[in-house]
C-alpha cells in the first residue's frame, strides 16, 4: 500500500493514544485555514478526527495541506495531543484530541467538481444522489442505516442458527410461481425460445426443502417483482424467508417473536414484551378498514348505518337500500375550519370516494353539515349511543357505500387524519399479528376467485361446507406501525387439497400438471405438514432506522421508475446479442440507442 499503514480508525482516537505517534487514513471532510495553521477534519467509516498542520511541526506537510479539498483521500502520520479547553468539540467522539501532523501523503486527489457536497446532499434530486451513490453513502447518517442493517442480519442469523435452522440458497433462475405479482423474465441462450423467471420469493423451493426433510430452513433471499413501485416497494428486495415442518401457526409466530426479541435486546437493549398483540382480519377491516392497522393511534371506524335508517338524504338512502353501509370516524375535540373540511373532502375524493360527508356541532349541539337540514333535532343525542363520550367540539366524517369499498376509503381517511392532526405517536413501535385471513378473494374484473395469500396456503378446517367468501386461510401477517412487515401461512401438503384449491382459482388439471407437476408429485412421495413466513427485511430496517422509504436502506436501489442511475440499468442491448437469444423487437417497440 502507498501511504502509511494506519494504526487506528479516525473515530477511535482515545486517551490511550495521547502523546503517541499514529497513522491515519481517510477522506478530507473539511479544511479550515487559521492564520498560518490548517485544520482538517479527517473522516473514515468510524467517524471524524481533527488534524492540525503547523509550520513549526512540518512546513512540507503544511504546504501539501494547502492544496487539499473535500473528499481528497490522504494518509497522515502525527502525534495525538489534547485540545486546549476552549477548543474541545463535544459534537464528535474524538473532540478532546487533535493530531499534530508531521507527514502527509495524498493517496488520491479529487480532480473534478463534486456533483454535490456531502453537506448539501439532502437538497439535491434523489436521481443525482443515486447516480453518485458512493458519495451519498459516505454520509454518516446514510451509512448508519447500513450499519443497522448489518447488525440486524447478523442477529437474525445468530438466533436462527442456535434454533437449529439450516441456511440454504435457492435458485435465482427459476420458473414462474404464480404468487400474484408480475415476474421478470430472462431469455435462455441454450434453450432458445424458453425463459427463466426471477423468483418473486423462494416459496416453492422452500416447501420442497421440507419434502427433503430439512425441517427448519431460512434464507436471506433476494426476490424480484415487476410491479409498480411505492415508498415501501422495490422491484428487487430482500426477505428473511423461513419454513418449518411439523408445526402450527403458533410455532411460526413464536419463532418470529423470539427473533424480534433477540434483535431488540441485542441492538437496542430493549425488552420486547411477548406475545405480540393479535387481531383477526375481520376485526382489523371492521375497525381500521385495512389488513395492516396502524395502532399507534385510536380513531376507529364505526358503522353508523342504523343512525340513518330513516334518512331522507337521497344518496344515503340509496346506499342503504342496496345493502351498503355508512361508516364513519369521530374526531375528538377538533373544530375544523371550512377550508380544512374542503381539503379533507378533496383528499377523500382523491382516494376514490364519491364524497365525504362531515357533521360538526354548534356550542349547543346543533349539527352543522351540508345535510344539516335533513338531520333530526336530537341528532347529537342519537350519536351518543355510538359514543357516550362525544362532545359538541367533536366532528363526524361519513362515507357511504358497499362495505368492501367504503371501509378501505375510511381506512385511508383515518390515516390521513392521524397524520394531519398529529395523532400518531411517532416514537412507538406497534407490532400486530393479523390472523384468519379470507382464503379466497373475488376479482370483480376477471370474474374469478383468487388465493388471497398464495395458492399453496391451507384453508382452515371445515372449509368444504362454507361459501368461498367465508373460507378462512391458515395465513397470518405481521404488521409494524401500519406497514406489512411479513406474511406467511401453513401450507397444503396433500395432493387432493392442492388440486382442489387450484381448481377453485381457475388452474385446471392440465395447467396444474404443467406448472406444478413437481409439487403435486412431491406431495405423493412423502410430504410433511409444514408452514412458514417471510419478513420484508428492507421494510424492517427502514422502520427501525426511522426512515420513510426502503430506498434509504438498500445500497443501490432503483428509482421510482425502476432504473438504477449509476450503472444506467436497464440499458439497450445490441442486435447481435438479441440474435443469440433468438429475440427480435416488435415493430411497435421504439428502439433505444446505446
Ligand atoms: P409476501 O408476498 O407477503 O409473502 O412477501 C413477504 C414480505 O416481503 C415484503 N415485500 C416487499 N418488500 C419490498 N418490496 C416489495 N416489492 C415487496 N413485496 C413484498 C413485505 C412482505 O410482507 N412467499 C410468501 C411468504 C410465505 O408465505 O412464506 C411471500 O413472499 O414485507
Amino acid at each position: 500500500m502507498q501511504g502509511f499503514k494506519r494504526t487506528i480508525s479516525c473515530g477511535l482516537v482515545t486517551q490511550d493514544f495521547l502523546n503517541k505517534s499514529i497513522n491515519l487514513c481517510g477522506w478530507v471532510n473539511k479544511r479550515r485555514d487559521h492564520g498560518g495553521l490548517i485544520f482538517i477534519d479527517l473522516r473514515d467509516r468510524s467517524g471524524l478526527v481533527q488534524l492540525v498542520f503547523n509550520p513549526a511541526i512540518s512546513q512540507d506537510a503544511l504546504n501539501l495541506a494547502h492544496s487539499l479539498r473535500s473528499e481528497d483521500v490522504i494518509s497522515v502520520e502525527g502525534v495525538v495531543v489534547e485540545r486546549s479547553s476552549g477548543t474541545i468539540n463535544k459534537e464528535i467522539a474524538t473532540g478532546n484530541f487533535e493530531i499534530q501532523v508531521n507527514k502527509i501523503e495524498i493517496l488520491n486527489k479529487v480532480t473534478k467538481n463534486l456533483p454535490f457536497t456531502l453537506e448539501e446532499a439532502d437538497k439535491v434530486e434523489e436521481e443525482l444522489r443515486l447516480k453518485y451513490r458512493y458519495l451519498d453513502l459516505r454520509r454518516e447518517n446514510v451509512r448508519e442505516k447500513f450499519d443497522l442493517r448489518n447488525k440486524i442480519i447478523f442477529a437474525m442469523r445468530e438466533l436462527l442458527q442456535t434454533e437449529g435452522f439450516y441456511e440454504v440458497e435457492t435458485p435465482i433462475l427459476t420458473k414462474n410461481t404464480r404468487e400474484g405479482a408480475r415476474e421478470f423474465i430472462v431469455p435462455s441462450r441454450i434453450h432458445l425460445g424458453s425463459f427463466y423467471s426471477l423468483p418473486q420469493s423462494p416459496q416453492l423451493y422452500k416447501q420442497i426443502l421440507m419434502a427433503a426433510g430439512f425441517e427448519k430452513y431460512f434464507q436471506v433471499a433476494r426476490c424480484f417483482r415487476d410491479e409498480d413501485l411505492r415508498a415501501d416497494r422495490q422491484p428487487e428486495f430482500t426477505q428473511l424467508d423461513i419454513e418449518m415442518s411439523f408445526i402450527n401457526e403458533n410455532d411460526i409466530q413464536s419463532i418470529i417473536e423470539r427473533l424480534l426479541q433477540h434483535i431488540f435486546k441485542k441492538i437496542f437493549n430493549v425488552t420486547l414484551n411477548l406475545p405480540l398483540q393479535r387481531m383477526q382480519y375481520k376485526q382489523a377491516f371492521e375497525e381500521y378498514g385495512v389488513d395492516k392497522p396502524d395502532l399507534r393511534f385510536e380513531l376507529k371506524i364505526k358503522d353508523f348505518s342504523s343512525l340513518f335508517k330513516n334518512t331522507e338524504v337521497k344518496f344515503l338512502k340509496s346506499v342503504l337500500d342496496q345493502n351498503g353501509k355508512i361508516g364513519g370516524l369521530i374526531v375528538n375535540d377538533k373544530q375544523f375550519t371550512r377550508s380544512e373540511l374542503d381539503a379533507l373532502v378533496e383528499k377523500a375524493v382523491g382516494f376514490g370516494a364519491k364524497g365525504l360527508l362531515w357533521i360538526k356541532f354548534t356550542e349547543n349541539g346543533q349539527p352543522e353539515s351540508p345535510i344539516a337540514k335533513f338531520l333530526p333535532s336530537d341528532f347529537f343525542e342519537q350519536l351518543k349511543k355510538y359514543n357516550p363520550k362525544i362532545t359538541h367540539s367533536d366532528s363526524l366524517f361519513l362515507i357511504a357505500g358497499q362495505y368492501d369499498e367504503a371501509w378501505p376509503l375510511l381506512g385511508r381517511l383515518r390515516l390521513q387524519l392521524g397524520h394531519d392532526l398529529n395523532l400518531i405517536k411517532k416514537d412507538e413501535l406497534k407490532f400486530l399479528w393479523v390472523t384468519d385471513f379470507p382464503m379466497f378473494e373475488y376479482d370483480k374484473q376477471d370474474k374469478k376467485w383468487n388465493a388471497m395469500h398464495h395458492p399453496f396456503t391451507s384453508p382452515q378446517e371445515g372449509w368444504e361446507k362454507l361459501n368461498l367468501s367465508d373460507v378462512k386461510a391458515r395465513a397470518y401477517d405481521i404488521v409494524l406501525n401500519g406497514i406489512e412487515l411479513g406474511g406467511g401461512s401453513i401450507r397444503i401438503y396433500k395432493k387432493e387439497l392442492q388440486e382442489k384449491v387450484f381448481e377453485i382459482i381457475g388452474i385446471d388439471k392440465k395447467v396444474a400438471q404443467q406448472e406444478f407437476g413437481f409439487l403435486l408429485e412431491a406431495q405423493e412421495l412423502g410430504f410433511p405438514p409444514h408452514g412458514g413466513i417471510a419478513l420484508g427485511l428492507d421494510r424492517f430496517v427502514m422502520l427501525l432506522s426511522g426512515g420513510e422509504s426502503i430506498r434509504e436502506v438498500i445500497a443501490f436501489p432503483k428509482t421510482a421508475r425502476g432504473s438504477e442511475p449509476m450503472m444506467e440499468a436497464p440499458s439497450p442491448i445490441d442486435e447481435k446479442k438479441l440474435k443469440d437469444y433468438g429475440l427480435t423487437f416488435l415493430p411497435s417497440v421504439k428502439k433505444v440507442e446505446k
